[in-house]
C-alpha cells in the first residue's frame, strides 16, 4: 500500500534512534497509517515484534491491512496509549526495547470529511479520535464557561485573541449552538480580521483538539509507562 493515508516524517531517523536490538520488541504507540511500523519491521529481523496501538478505528483497519504480510511478528491493538502498559501486560509483554510516538493527527484524519478536524471544510465540529467518547468539539464549545475556553485558547494554542474569541463564541451560542466548523471559522474570523484569520484558526483549531483528545495527560502518563516497559538500553522515540 502507498502513503496516502500519512507520509510517515523523519523515517530513516527513527529506525536510527528506535533500533538497538533487531530481534527485539517495539512499540508503535501512534500506528496511524502504518508507515513508521512497516519501516521499522522491515528493518527487524525475522524473530522481531511489534506492538501498534491507536485509538482511530480508521487507522487501525488501514495499519493492519498495510502490515498484513508480517503475520505474527506485528500486533495492531485500537486502544489510547494511556493503557499501552496494561495492553502489553495481557499479551504477556512486560518488557520491549523501543517505544515510537508520532503526536498529533494523520493527513487522513485532517482530510477525512467527517473528523471534524479541518477548518478548510465546513463539517460537524467533531475532532475526536476515539468516536465512542462523549466529548467532542460541539460539546465542547458550547458548553464550555468564556473563562475556561479563554484559558483553553491561551495555554494550548498560544492564541493572543483568546479572551475576544471565547467571548464572542458565548456570544454567539447563546443566539444558536455552534455546530459546524464553518461557523466556528466565521466567528473567528470576525473577531481577529481577515489578516490574522488563519493562524488564529489553526491555534484555535489545535487547541480544541488537545482538549477534546485529552492528548497531553494520555501523553505524561503514556512517557512514564514507557520508560518503565523498556528494557536496559531501550529506547523512546517522540516526534512531536
Ligand atoms: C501523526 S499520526 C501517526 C502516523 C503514523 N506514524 C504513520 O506512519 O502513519 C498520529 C496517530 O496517533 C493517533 N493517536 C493520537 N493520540 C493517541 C492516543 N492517545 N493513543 C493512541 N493513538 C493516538 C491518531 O489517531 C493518529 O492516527
Amino acid at each position: 500500500m502507498s502513503n496516502d493515508y500519512h507520509t510517515p516524517v523523519l523515517l530513516e531517523g527513527v529506525l536510527e534512534y528506535l533500533i538497538t536490538k533487531p530481534e527485539g520488541i517495539y512499540v508503535d504507540a501512534t500506528i496511524g497509517g502504518g508507515g513508521h511500523a512497516g519501516g521499522i519491521l522491515g528493518r527487524l529481523s525475522p524473530q522481531g515484534k511489534l506492538v501498534g496501538f491507536d485509538t482511530d478505528s480508521d487507522a487501525i483497519e488501514y495499519s493492519k491491512q498495510r502490515l498484513s504480510n508480517y503475520k505474527q511478528r506485528v500486533i495492531v491493538i485500537r486502544e489510547n496509549f494511556i493503557r499501552m502498559k496494561s495492553s502489553l501486560q495481557e499479551h504477556n509483554l512486560n518488557n520491549v526495547n523501543g517505544v515510537l510516538f508520532d503526536l498529533g493527527i494523520s493527513s487522513f484524519q485532517i482530510d477525512k470529511p467527517d473528523k471534524g478536524f479541518s477548518f478548510r471544510r465546513d463539517e460537524r465540529l467533531d475532532m475526536r479520535m476515539d468516536k465512542s467518547q462523549a466529548l467532542d468539539a460541539e460539546r465542547l464549545v458550547n458548553t464550555t464557561d468564556a473563562k475556561e475556553l479563554e484559558t483553553i485558547f491561551r495555554e494550548y494554542g498560544e492564541e493572543r485573541f483568546a479572551r475576544r474569541i471565547a467571548q464572542a463564541i458565548v456570544r454567539e451560542r447563546m443566539r444558536k449552538p455552534i455546530e459546524t466548523t464553518g461557523s466556528l471559522a466565521s466567528l473567528i474570523e470576525e473577531v481577529v480580521g481577515k489578516k490574522f484569520t488563519q493562524k488564529s484558526l489553526a491555534r484555535i483549531f489545535q487547541a480544541m483538539r488537545i482538549v477534546v483528545n485529552d492528548e497531553l495527560n494520555s501523553l505524561r502518563r503514556a512517557l512514564r509507562d514507557a520508560v518503565e516497559l523498556l528494557t536496559e538500553g531501550g529506547r523512546i522515540v517522540v516526534i512531536s
